[in-house]
């Protein structure tokens, strides 16, 4: 009897809800020809699922419901700009480990709701109530924003921990994007980085297309569809952005006169600061917003939620953004332009004003730093355009690992100046670095925000690390190992977009020219007559012996001095760029002696397999004994004692000798 009554209601609550989709179906058009933002809620027939649909007349969403997948977006008679062929195209995941647990989380939501519904536009939220299940223990609400005459989603994340809950380690949250495959052929980075893609079957090795290089993300094109990518190779890591760069990418449907963009308009949801790297599209055609990542930092990264520790962060809104031309005329060009005037008024209208969220303040629930940058090096200069930007409370530097608070950042200007508006209410360090200068800003003093506060800190002075003054250095105090030598690619792995271009480190295989460039004697580096574009190698990389066997390097830096002061103290500042599994010894004037000092073993970064020019940043200030020295020739031994593959190495930022004051 109960069973029956349950059908015929459910019977019912289908039919009443195919008689409002019918009834909603097309959006209204008002006097000017602008919709209203219509939503319908659809049970399938056959399976029992359920969909939501969102049209504004410009387009059609469709998202899986209560999980919240987006399923389907409809524009220009494109009947899905996403991947038709494949089940997961547009969604939110985590990568995560607990305590026995390790897992990829799409967090599919549990429960849809209407948030905001008028005739300006349509909020929707998919949410999930973390019960002590086998998911990760966090409560998501994934939302979604649909406005009236606005060709594109705005979407955002509300993510939740309570203390009370297991330890949990989140290495990666991020947006994934799967266009369809037939329509996107056309990758978009930045203004130089751009270009027709290969196709995600070009990769597949089984097959024959491709062959596997020396990590599964690259593999070498032999038999591509189309024969003008053979001898290239593919690799997602080409393609990574520094965050302060990463508001804009996405691609373009040279056939069909699309775009689809991803707008990041503000880096405060965002980790590890301005210079953090993080993947953006590449092959699929794929597009992705990463909000948290270990990339190109590692285990360092600070991605651990201990017991007891409470955790909340809106991540977003990104704009989900589509574009379209009808003219005709070099679409990819005005395309592109057109995104670019998109993300200007994104970042212009940031924070939006339209986000129902209590958790998203707006602009007036937000404050004001203004300030003017010195750094002391002896003498006192204003600091010109160097980063300056608020971050949770730390120690100097920390910023560069943090993923759990908001961050906002800024630059200078030529005198110094700063202001870091739309700082969410909160405790805060000042930090910031000035390139030029070695190591890391912090304001001795933390930073509270209210709302609507303007706190102005007058002068604020960095004096960077120096204990005496310079007797001879190598390369520019910048973060990055840009200003060494960066070899040619390989004729048969090579990306053309990088031949002839300012970043020529995005090439597969560059550390094996080393090998090939030192075979049997490691790099010797003269100071006084040697050139760092030239002879100081961009990664200080291990030597292939054959396929199974590297062996640990040893680069000497040969230096004069007219007069030693025995008793005196002298510092080797030694800055990285960047350390893999790395363990770097210094020793001076004697290859095999016991080392003054060794780093330990440092680094998960990975940027000299994944192209990056830098990682983390480190610093050491290293006391030199005056005994230690002579007068005359001395060299400076580093060796890289770590050699178990082609990866483990380090990248140099900066290196300078000091004498004592
Ligand atoms: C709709 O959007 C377009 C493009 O952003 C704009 O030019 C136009 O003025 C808008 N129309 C209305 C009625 O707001
Ligand atoms: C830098 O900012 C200050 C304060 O806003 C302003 O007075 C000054 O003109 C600016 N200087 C330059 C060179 O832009
Ligand atoms: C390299 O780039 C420069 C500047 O963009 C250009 O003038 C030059 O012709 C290019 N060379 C080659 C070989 O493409």
């Amino acid at each position: 009897m109960m069973i029956s009554q349950k059908k015929i209601a459910s019977t019912m609550i289908c039919f009443l809800l195919l008689l409002l989709s019918i009834a909603f179906s097309e959006p209204t058009r008002n006097l000017n020809g602008i919709s209203a933002p219509t939503v319908q809620q659809i049970r399938n027939r056959h399976d029992g699922s359920r969909e939501v649909i969102v049209d504004n007349g410009i387009i059609r969403v469709s998202f899986s419901s209560p999980q919240g997948l987006i399923t389907g977006i409809t524009y220009k008679g494109i009947d899905n700009v996403l991947n038709p062929h494949i089940r997961a195209r547009g969604y939110w995941d985590i990568t995560w480990q607990g305590e026995n647990i390790r897992g990829l989380d799409r967090i599919e939501g549990t429960k849809f709701r209407i948030i905001t519904q008028n005739e300006e536009q349509v909020e929707i939220s998919f949410s999930r109530t973390w019960s002590g299940d086998s998911h990760i223990p966090l409560n998501v609400d994934k939302r979604y924003i649909i406005r009236t005459n606005t060709s594109g989603i705005y979407t955002y994340g509300i993510f939740e921990r309570l203390p009370q809950w297991p330890e949990v380690e989140m290495g990666l949250i991020r947006m994934a994007f799967k266009l369809n495959p037939d329509r996107f052929h056309y990758m978009v980075v930045a203004d130089n980085r751009q270009r027709e893609m290969p196709t995600d079957d070009d990769r597949n090795i089984q097959l024959g297309h491709a062959k596997a290089l020396a990590f599964k993300e690259a593999v070498e094109l032999t038999h591509p569809h189309n024969l003008k990518f053979r001898n290239q190779v593919d690799d997602k890591y080409q393609y990574s952005c520094e965050v302060k760069d990463n508001k804009v990418h996405g691609w373009i449907s040279t056939k069909s006169h699309v775009g689809f963009w991803l707008i990041s308009p503000s880096g405060e949801y965002r980790s590890g600061g301005p210079v953090k790297q993080e993947l953006t599209s590449h092959v699929g055609p794929t597009a992705l917003t990463t909000f948290i990542s270990v990339h190109y930092v590692g285990a360092d990264m600070e991605t651990r939620y201990r017991a007891g520790e409470a955790w909340k962060k809106v991540l977003g809104p990104v704009f989900i953004y589509l574009n379209s031309d009808s003219t005709g005329n070099n679409p990819r060009d005005l395309l592109w332009q057109d995104a670019k005037r998109q993300t200007e008024q994104e970042v212009e209208a940031w924070p939006y004003d339209f986000v129902a969220s209590s958790d998203f303040p707006s602009r007036r629930e937000r404050g004001t730093v203004t300030g003017r940058l010195f750094v002391n090096d002896r003498f006192l200069t204003p600091a010109q355009s160097a980063y300056i930007g608020l971050a949770p409370p730390g120690l100097a530097g920390s910023w560069q690992t943090n993923t759990k608070g908001y961050q906002f950042w800024t630059k200078t200007n030529e005198t110094g100046f700063f202001t870091i508006d739309n700082v969410r209410p909160g405790t805060y360090n000042l930090y910031g670095w000035v390139t030029g200068f070695i190591g890391d800003f912090r304001y001795e003093n933390s930073v509270t925000v209210v709302a609507g506060s303007e706190v102005n800190l007058d002068r604020v002075v960095f004096v960077p690390p120096r204990n005496g003054p310079t007797l001879w250095e190598i390369g520019v105090p910048d973060r990055t190992a840009r200003e060494y030598f960066v070899p040619e690619p390989y004729k048969d792995t090579m990306n053309p977009l990088y031949l002839n271009h300012t970043d020529k480190f995005r090439q597969y295989g560059l550390w094996q020219r080393y090998t090939e460039l030192y075979p049997n004697h490691d790099l010797v580096y003269t100071i006084g007559a040697s050139n760092y574009a030239q002879d100081w190698f961009y990664a200080h990389v291990t030597r292939k012996i054959n396929d199974l066997t590297y062996e640990p390097t040893t680069w000497q830096i040969v230096f004069h001095l007219p007069y030693v002061n025995w008793r005196g103290r002298y510092t080797l500042q030694l800055a990285l760029a960047s350390a893999s599994r790395a363990n770097l010894q210094v020793r001076f004037n004697n290859e095999y002696s016991m080392p003054l000092f060794s780093t330990g073993y440092i680094g998960r970064d990975n940027a000299i397999a994944r192209h990056g020019i830098h990682g983390a940043y480190r610093l050491y200030s290293i006391a030199v004994p005056g005994r230690l020295l002579r007068t005359g020739t001395n060299t400076i031994y580093l060796r890289q004692a770590k050699a178990f593959g082609p990866f483990e190495g380090l990248m140099y930022d900066y290196i300078r000798l000091e004498g004592s004051f």
